[in-house]
């Protein structure tokens, strides 16, 4: 319907689940290539979008860490994240939680002050001029041992004040959220809000670890959740949100195709589902286009879309004074 589409796209958003490196997309891919000496597989744009055929995690993650690998200066990580900021801003995004993933950068050699200096300048100008607010979440990646995680908190510590939260990604499927209790425990004695990707491959009980063990704020993800009744009745009674990535899921195959996808079904199960779009430069779509696909595909309405949108804000790690700022234009704009 197309005055739904138009709806979306106007409609203030929150964006809580997206990986800056993720958004990285191949024009930039190939012009840092070229700006930095560094040879991709890939000959053109075309033919960097032609690979992107992944049909599981892990296929794409390899592309995902070898696109990343073009990022070395600061003012890269700089022109990323601004990119990003740009087109959000442009979708109406008001606020928006950015993962980034400093293993990725670090263990090439990158240093972390140039990583976090690139995307905490970027998020000053990008608040200055697009009026949107923003916060940092570190991710660990859970591919590899928990004493790196550790070691990476360390190294983050001279900027303990630029991040408002730890986060686990990467390869889900073999590394429970055990396996980082000890990590999170202490980001967390340190002040840190803690999320973590569950049951997005994985099954109900990494949902249940990151509850228990990592005492998460926030699920990412969380599909497979759904297959464990007692655990969909927990997170509803604990209004514990959900950060729904819908063409993420189609591109992976966590779900078949989008009709199957069970944003519809969380809902009326009572969970406090957000949407948001993961790795927008490898899936094909930025956070409106995720809206869209669900609405097309599921034939949300214009009631079901406006709950997901403000549950992103009633989710979003940010100060109560900024919540309710953003909550007040929100409603502001459904009067109009
Ligand atoms: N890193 C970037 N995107 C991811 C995803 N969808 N799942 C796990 N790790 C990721
Ligand atoms: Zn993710």
């Amino acid at each position: 319907m197309a005055d739904l589409d138009a709806f979306i796209a106007r409609l203030p958003k929150a964006e809580l689940h997206i990986h800056i490196e993720g958004s990285l997309e191949p024009e930039m891919m190939l012009a840092l290539a070229r700006r930095n000496g560094v040879t991709l597989p890939y000959a053109s744009v075309e033919a960097a979008r032609e690979a992107y055929r992944f049909t599981q995690l892990q296929d794409f993650l390899d592309l995902y860490y070898r696109g990343m690998s073009v990022l070395i200066e600061e003012q890269d990580f700089y022109d990323l994240t601004m990119a990003y900021l740009q087109r959000a801003a442009a979708q109406n995004v008001r606020h928006c939680e950015i993962f980034f993933d400093p293993q990725g950068h670090t263990e090439r050699g990158v240093a972390f002050e140039t990583v976090i200096d690139g995307l905490w300048r970027a998020l000053r100008d990008g608040e200055r001029i697009f009026g949107i607010t923003t916060a940092l979440i570190l991710c660990f990646l859970r591919h590899l041992d928990e004493a790196s995680a550790e070691r990476t908190l360390d190294e983050a510590m001279p900027w303990r004040d630029r991040f408002i939260a730890v986060g686990l990604d990467s390869s889900e499927k073999g590394h429970p959220p055990a396996k980082f209790q000890r990590v999170f425990a202490r980001a967390r004695s340190l002040g840190l809000l803690a999320v973590a990707h569950a049951g997005e491959e994985g099954p109900p009980e990494y949902v249940r670890e990151a509850l228990d063990l990592l005492q998460v704020q926030r699920i990412d993800h969380g599909n497979r959740a759904l297959e464990d009744p007692a655990l969909v009745a927990r997170l509803a009674t604990e209004r514990m949100p959900l950060t729904v990535c819908p063409l993420s899921n189609h591109r992976l195959r966590v779900v078949p195709d989008l009709k199957a996808h069970p944003l519809r079904r969380m809902l009326q199960a009572g969970l406090m589902a957000t949407v948001n779009s993961d790795d927008p430069a490898y899936f094909g779509g930025y956070v409106t286009e995720n809206f869209l696909a669900m609405q097309q595909a599921l034939d949300l309405t214009r009631e079901e879309i406006v709950t997901i949108a403000r549950n992103g804000f009633l989710s979003a790690f940010c100060d109560e004074a900024t919540r309710q700022r953003h909550l007040l234009a929100f409603d502001a704009f459904l009067k109009e």
